[in-house]
């Protein structure tokens, strides 16, 4: 009896799990096709930290970045973006356990095989992965484009961005279009 109830459990919990995998993913990961990064799945961090640019997924910056990052909110690029402590814990909590050293989609690897361990960027746009992969756009297409304004802008290029998906297929640049890599 005792056996068969853990079982049940155990499958029970196997189910959730597949369901939270489904919910997590979209078109693309049912057709087989996993995220670049692991889409954002915490209301609190994407209403928190998603008011006022795109709320970057955990994925895009290592454990350590965010401990830092997280560690000085009163001067957060210039912006005060405190919050209070038990909101600052969850978030946190939530962005260093999803981080790129602790993710397998394929980009949060090669975002955390491009840093040394002594490298701990704040900024994903100094990230070197992501530094090599812009560095053919030319600045009139990124801070020159009014509405782009930095590469920090990620949504406002890829279309899937929130979706967690970066491919070089999904990219809209305003007022310029698909990028057609030569
Ligand atoms: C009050 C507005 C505000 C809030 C709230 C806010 N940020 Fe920011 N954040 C900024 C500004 C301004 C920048 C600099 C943007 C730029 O340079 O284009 C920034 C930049 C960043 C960057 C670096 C982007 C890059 O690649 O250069 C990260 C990462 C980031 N924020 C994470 C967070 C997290 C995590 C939270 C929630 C705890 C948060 N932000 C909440 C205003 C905010
Ligand atoms: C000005 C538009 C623009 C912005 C803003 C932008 N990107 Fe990109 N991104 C591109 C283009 C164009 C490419 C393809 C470049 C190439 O292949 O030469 C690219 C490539 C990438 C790739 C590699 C995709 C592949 O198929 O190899 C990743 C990952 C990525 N971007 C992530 C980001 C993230 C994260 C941000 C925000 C911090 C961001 N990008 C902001 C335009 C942009």
């Amino acid at each position: 009896m005792k056996i068969r109830y853990g079982t049940g459990l155990l499958l029970g919990g196997m189910l959730a799990l597949s369901n939270v995998v489904m919910a997590d993913g979209d078109s693309y990961s049912r057709r087989g096709k996993s995220a670049d990064v692991a889409p954002v799945n915490n209301t609190r961090y994407a209403k928190e930290c998603g008011s006022c640019h795109f709320a970057y997924q955990p994925g895009l910056l290592p454990a350590r970045s965010w401990r830092k990052l997280m560690g000085n909110l009163a001067d957060h690029f210039g912006d005060n973006a405190e919050l209070p402590q038990e909101d600052a814990a969850a978030i946190a909590d939530y962005l260093v356990k999803n981080a790129a050293d602790r993710s397998n989609h394929r980009r949060s690897v090669k975002i955390s095989d491009s840093l040394s361990p002594g490298q701990t960027p704040i900024r994903i746009s100094q990230v070197p992965y992501i530094v090599s992969k812009h560095d053919e756009i030319p600045a009139r297409l990124i801070t020159g484009n009014p509405k782009v304004k930095s590469l920090t802008q990620c949504q406002a290029c890829h279309s899937r961005a929130e979706a967690g998906l970066f491919s070089e297929h999904e990219i809209n640049i305003p007022g310029h279009g698909p990028w057609e890599d030569d």
